[in-house]
């Protein structure tokens, strides 16, 4: 089973694979209405209003802070991520836009991504979203059948669904959107046809997740009460080659193990990650990682909403870990992003980081096995045959 937490988790400008990354910046918003039973995000449903000028104001000295940290970027990207990012009011939208740019020199066609819902309500909000320099929306359809909506828990029809596509594509020059695949009874066939039907609605990009099942949520104790029927590893490989077949024949080839994009429309915040270039994160929960003279740092704050905000609004940021990464830890994690990519990576850099070569035995293999393939600028890359298997490929190489 493809497990992919990571490009879920994760945030048109070509960028050539040796480019430099760049910087990008992740705003989360924590909220939902409602908690889907199979999503381990940091989400949580509130049973009053939140104060949003309150979470503005925090996100405002997150920024300031962080603007120390890394002093002089330009960024190149900013991605509103949740939780529901769409139940932000614009205006709040706005203002985070409008702390990024003063803080930093936000570059003049910079990606601005929010993720939405695509209940009615939320619809409505779009425009005001595109007027506040939204330029990408990416919606979570997650599925094309009321039935199945209704299984994942989802609280939108899939005529609200089609409809807040269609309103996104006429507002916003880029946008994307997910499905969940591999979900409890779904066969192949079912599979293609919901995934063919998806693709007459793509614009230049489209995220496709296989159902994982998340450690604590609602779908892990029915998978370990017998209760939910899921893919075995037989099926869940053909869903996968048949996800790889469809995209590619209509021009969407997988540029990741999840994403899907005609080539030059990639999101270009998820590659600062992939290509393990600097971000920092706001909000709960967040992550980032930058370069200082210290080495590259990790930083991550505190997850808990109310708690964040009372930290931020003590200690002027929510900042619970900001401390450097060792080489091999640096190695690992340029592996581990970096070979989601169809483009793979420079073993150069992995040198570079790690100050360590990868064993060349082991690459060997892995490439004598056909898991593992080296192009001809001496790019490392897992093969259709090794994206399946990709967490024990990476352990392999970077072990
Ligand atoms: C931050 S989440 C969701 C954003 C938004 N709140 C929504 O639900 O549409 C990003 C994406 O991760 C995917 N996702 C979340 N949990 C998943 C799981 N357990 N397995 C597969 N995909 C998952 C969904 O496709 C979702 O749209
Ligand atoms: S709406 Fe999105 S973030 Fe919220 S619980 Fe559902 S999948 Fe998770």
């Amino acid at each position: 089973m493809i497990r992919d937490e990571i490009s879920r988790k994760a945030p048109v400008r070509p960028c050539a694979a040796d480019a430099d990354p760049g910087f990008g910046v992740y705003v989360h918003w924590p909220f939902c209405l409602s908690k889907c039973p199979y999503c381990d995000f940091n989400s949580h449903v509130r049973g009053t209003p939140i104060d949003e000028e309150r979470y503005l104001a925090a996100f405002r000295a997150e920024i300031a802070h962080r603007a120390t940290l890394a002093p002089g970027r330009r960024v190149g990207s900013i991605f509103f991520g949740g939780g529901t990012p769409s139940l932000m009011r614009p205006q709040t939208v706005q203002g985070v836009i409008d702390a990024i740019a003063a803080k930093w020199r936000l570059e003049p066609d910079a990606e601005v991504t929010l993720e939405a819902n695509p209940t009615s309500v939320e619809a409505g909000r779009f425009r005001g979203y595109r007027a506040a320099g939204v330029n990408r929306l990416s919606v979570g359809v997650q599925a094309l059948g009321d039935a199945d909506l209704k299984a994942l828990g989802r609280k939108h029809t899939v005529e609200e669904a089609l409809a807040a596509v269609s309103v996104a594509a006429s507002l916003f020059p880029r946008f994307s959107f997910d499905l969940i695949y591999g979900r409890p009874g779904q066969s192949e066939a079912a599979w293609r046809k919901e995934l063919a039907r998806a693709l007459d609605l793509v614009g230049d990009h489209v995220s496709l997740y296989q159902l994982t099942i998340e450690p604590d949520t609602i779908f892990e104790r029915l998978r370990d009460a017998g209760k939910l029927k899921l893919p075995d590893e037989e099926l869940s490989l053909a869903l996968f080659a048949a996800t790889r077949e469809l995209t590619e024949a209509r021009g969407l080839p997988a540029y990741e193990v999840s994403n899907h994009a005609r080539p030059g429309a990639e999101s270009r915040h998820n590659l600062v990650y992939w290509r393990y270039g600097e971000y920092v994160g706001v909000g709960p929960g967040a992550h980032g990682r930058i370069a200082t003279a210290k080495g590259r740092l990790a930083q991550e704050t505190e997850r808990h909403p109310e708690m964040w905000l009372t930290q931020v609004e003590t200690e002027g940021h929510g900042l619970v870990e900001n401390v450097p990464l060792s080489r091999e830890e640096q190695g690992d994690e340029f592996l581990l992003m970096g070979l989601r990519l169809r483009e793979g990576v420079d073993p150069r850099r992995f040198e570079k980081l790690s100050g360590r070569s990868i064993d060349r035995e082991r690459l060997t293999s892995l490439i004598d096995d056909g898991f593992i393939e080296r192009d001809a600028r001496g790019r490392l890359r897992v093969t259709p045959m090794g994206a399946p298997l990709l967490d024990t490929v990476v352990a392999d190489v970077a072990a």
